[in-house]
C-alpha cells in the first residue's frame, strides 16, 4: 500500500511573516491525517516554515533545487541548503518551471537526481498542454516526460521518488480533470515506470494536481492509480487545505 502524499504548493506566494501565520493557522487543523502532508513555500520563507513547523507533522519541501554542490548560479538553491532547513522534498519540473524559466526534460533530471543524491525526494512533475490532450498525445508526453526525468537513476532511488501528473491546462484554471482522466494518465505514467524499473512503480507514489480543492479531492483520492495531490491555489488557503488533508474524513 502507497501512503497518500498531499502537497502544497504556495508558488510565489506569502512573505516570511505570512508563511508564519498560515503555518499557525494550519497546524491546529492538522491532525490524525492518513496521509504525508508537505508544504512548499518560497525559498526565502523556508526559514520561517521550518521554525514554525515544530512539532507538527507537516513537513517542508522546496519549490526548486540546482545540481551543482554551490558556486556561481545566481538565483538558484542547493541541496545543502535546503537540507540545513530541514527540508525534505523539492519540486522538480513544475509546467510553470518548464514553461516560464526554459526549465528542459534535461535539467529536470539533473535537479532531480541531486535531490536524490543529496536525500531529498524530488516531487517531479509531468503534464501535457491542451493542444497535446487535444491532438491524442497526452500518453506519449507524460511518457517521454517520465523516462526523460527518470533517467539514469536506479531502480532504488526510482522507488522513493514521487511524481506528480498534473495536466497544464487544468492548473490555475478552476478546469479539474476527471477523475477518470487523471486515473487513466496516471495508469499511464505508473506503465512507464514498470517498464523502465519493474515492481519498483508499485511503491512510486504518483500525485495528481491542477485544480484540486476540497469539493473535488475525495472523488479524486479514491482512484485506484491516484496517491495523493500536488495542491497550488487552495493550499495557501488554512481549512482549504486541511478539508484537502482530511479528504477522506
Ligand atoms: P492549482 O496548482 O492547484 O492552483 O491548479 C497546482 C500546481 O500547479 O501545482
Amino acid at each position: 500500500m502507497r501512503r497518500p502524499i498531499i502537497a502544497g504548493n504556495w508558488k510565489m506566494n506569502m512573505t516570511p511573516s505570512q508563511t508564519r501565520r498560515l503555518i499557525a493557522e494550519l497546524k491546529p487543523l492538522i491532525s490524525d491525517e492518513d496521509c504525508d502532508v508537505v508544504i512548499c513555500p518560497p525559498s526565502c520563507c523556508l526559514q520561517a516554515a521550518a521554525e514554525a513547523l515544530e512539532g507538527s507533522s507537516i513537513r517542508l519541501g522546496a519549490q526548486n533545487v540546482h545540481w551543482e554542490k554551490s558556486g556561481a548560479f545566481t538565483g538558484e538553491v542547493s541541496t545543502d541548503m535546503l537540507k540545513e532547513l530541514n527540508v525534505e522534498f523539492v519540486i522538480v519540473g513544475h509546467s510553470e518551471r518548464r514553461q516560464y524559466f526554459a526549465e528542459t526534460d534535461i535539467t529536470v533530471n539533473k535537479r532531480a537526481r541531486a535531490a536524490i543524491a543529496a536525500g531529498l525526494t524530488p516531487i517531479i512533475c509531468v503534464g501535457e498542454s491542451l493542444a497535446e490532450r487535444e491532438s491524442g498525445k497526452t500518453e506519449s508526453v507524460v511518457s517521454l516526460q517520465t523516462e526523460k526525468a527518470l533517467e539514469g537513476m536506479t531502480k532504488q532511488e526510482a522507488a522513493h521518488i514521487v511524481l506528480a501528473y498534473e495536466p497544464i491546462w487544468a492548473i490555475g484554471t478552476g478546469r479539474t480533470a476527471t477523475s477518470d482522466q487523471a486515473n487513466e494518465t496516471i495508469a499511464v505514467i505508473r506503465e512507464k515506470v514498470r517498464r523502465l524499473y519493474g515492481s519498483a512503480a508499485d511503491d512510486v507514489r504518483i500525485q495528481y494536481g491542477g485544480s484540486m480543492k476540497p469539493g473535488n479531492a475525495t472523488e479524486l483520492m479514491a482512484m485506484s492509480e491516484i496517491d495523493g495531490g500536488l495542491i497550488g491555489g487552495a493550499s495557501i488557503k488554512a481549512s482549504d487545505f486541511a478539508a484537502i488533508v482530511h479528504y477522506n474524513k
